[in-house]
């Protein structure tokens, strides 16, 4: 973890615009890190949810606003704005922003086109502004790990990377059949949706840019002709095939209940009954076979960096969590998350000379306030004074942009078939 070079008479000052999941998880654990940070501002289309991000801090000091719009007319409020804000508003919110003068921690994607994400970058450039993406896994205890031990040399000279991702067939359903981020259109496609984690850990484990990069992937399964036999369009209409079908919507009311927490309004204290009045109502309730998705259920993308590295990465829904091998000249890195809840990450390396095999320690995500997205979600915030200001602040521009190539890239080449893209 990076030494904080903030103190408490000298507090970050955020300001946080969209105070969904990702703005209210941001900036609960700021406040809770002893006055490193002070909220000054919030903002949100819905009361409740300004008004949660308010609570974090001392009653009075937060300022409130209703919309983007008004928010922006106040000036500049605070050192850093938190952009968590739903993919298509990024770009339009991160332009207002850096113009009147704020340093960012913008959700990932920073915008919905490769073309408006170097707008960013250069945007940022000019005016001298650091935008720090919502790439929380750099920041998790695991790929912590891999990276210290990458960068310490004992694998020799790293050839290639193997990477991949399971989604989790419900989750997939959740977020991308069903959510905010089924229809690409609306949003943007699975492997920046998604993927750009997994794109950025490329780029930044290898200390590289990619040069050339060609995909294959499609919707598969979550589609009408999947559909069972007499199912309707909404599982709270009765379906036949409900008692077999592993996206059936009432398994929010048991094993499946914790999803709701992100797109829910009243979760918390929601009954069984308030829970299928928003199934029969919402984009939750709907049959994953009869939806308006079209974000891929499985994706392939293979690339050469610019230093010579290649490396994979397979996205699944039918898979659950992420793997990762690093293999070079003196050495290998295997490791991963487990499956759902079957213990921690574990990190492997292999000598090459000796054929010995070592566990290589990683910090537990429990430990020291990690939590969420395997302790990214801490980790980021936890770092955020220290990416802002101080010595090892990010330098001017988007951080991360390498990674977002990859992955706008990335679709490019599956939307033609597989067809390189040659970054010259
Ligand atoms: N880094 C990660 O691992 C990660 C994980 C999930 C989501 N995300 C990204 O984070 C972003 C937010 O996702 P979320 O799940 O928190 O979404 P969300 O829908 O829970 O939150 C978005 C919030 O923005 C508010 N909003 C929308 N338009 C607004 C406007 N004009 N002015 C003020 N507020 C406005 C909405 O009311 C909502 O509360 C998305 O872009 C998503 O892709 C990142």
């Amino acid at each position: 973890m990076q030494a904080s070079t903030s103190t408490e008479t000298n507090p970050l000052t955020i300001a946080v615009l969209g105070c969904g999941a990702r703005g209210r998880t941001y900036s609960k654990i700021a406040a809770s890190l002893n006055g490193r940070y002070r909220i000054t501002a919030a903002a949100d289309l819905v009361e409740a949810r300004r008004n949660t991000v308010a609570g974090f801090a001392e009653p009075g000091t937060v300022r409130t606003f209703s919309s983007a719009e008004e928010f922006f007319a106040a000036g500049k409020l605070a050192d850093v704005l938190i952009i968590g804000t739903q993919d298509a508003h990024h770009y339009g919110h991160a332009v207002s922003a850096l113009n009147a003068g704020y340093d960012l921690l913008l959700e990932k994607p920073a915008a919905e086109t490769l073309e408006r994400c170097e707008e960013l970058d250069a945007l940022a450039r000019s005016l001298g502004r650091r935008i720090a993406l919502g790439f929380v896994l750099r920041y998790t205890p695991f790929y912590s790990a891999v990276k210290a031990f990458v960068d310490s040399g004992k694998l020799g000279r790293v050839m290639t990377m193997r990477l991949s991702e399971g989604v989790d067939a419900f989750h997939q359903a959740h977020s991308y059949v069903r959510g905010h981020w089924g229809n690409t259109a609306k949003s943007s496609p699975m492997i920046v949706a998604k993927c750009s984690h997994d794109t950025d850990l490329i780029c930044w484990l290898t200390g590289s840019s990619p040069r050339s990069i060609s995909s294959y992937g499609k919707l598969d399964w979550f589609k009408e002709e999947n559909a069972p036999q007499g199912a309707p369009a909404r599982c709270t209409d009765g379906c036949p095939a409900a008692a077999d079908c592993l996206y059936d919507a009432h398994r929010y009311l048991k094993e499946s209940r914790s999803w709701l927490r992100m797109v829910m309004d009243g979760y918390e204290t929601a009954d069984d009954e308030k829970i299928l009045d928003f199934l029969r109502t919402s984009p939750w309730g709907r049959c994953v076979y009869r939806c308006d998705n079209d974000a891929v259920d499985h994706q392939i993308l293979s690339t050469e960096m610019e230093n010579g590295v290649t490396a994979t990465l397979t996205m699944t829904a039918f898979d659950c969590n992420r793997t990762i091998e690093v293999h070079g000249t003196l050495g290998s890195l295997r490791g991963g998350e487990p499956w759902q809840d079957a213990g921690a990450p574990e990190l492997w390396f292999r000598d090459h000379r000796t054929g010995t095999v070592e566990a290589v320690p990683v910090l537990e995500a429990s430990a020291e306030g990690y939590a969420g997205h395997g302790g990214g979600d801490f980790g980021l915030a936890n770092a955020l004074d220290t990416l802002m200001r101080g010595p090892n602040a990010i330098a001017p521009g988007l951080d991360g942009l390498a990674g977002h190539r990859l992955a706008y890239l990335a679709e490019k080449s599956r939307l033609n078939g597989g067809i390189p893209e040659v970054i010259s």
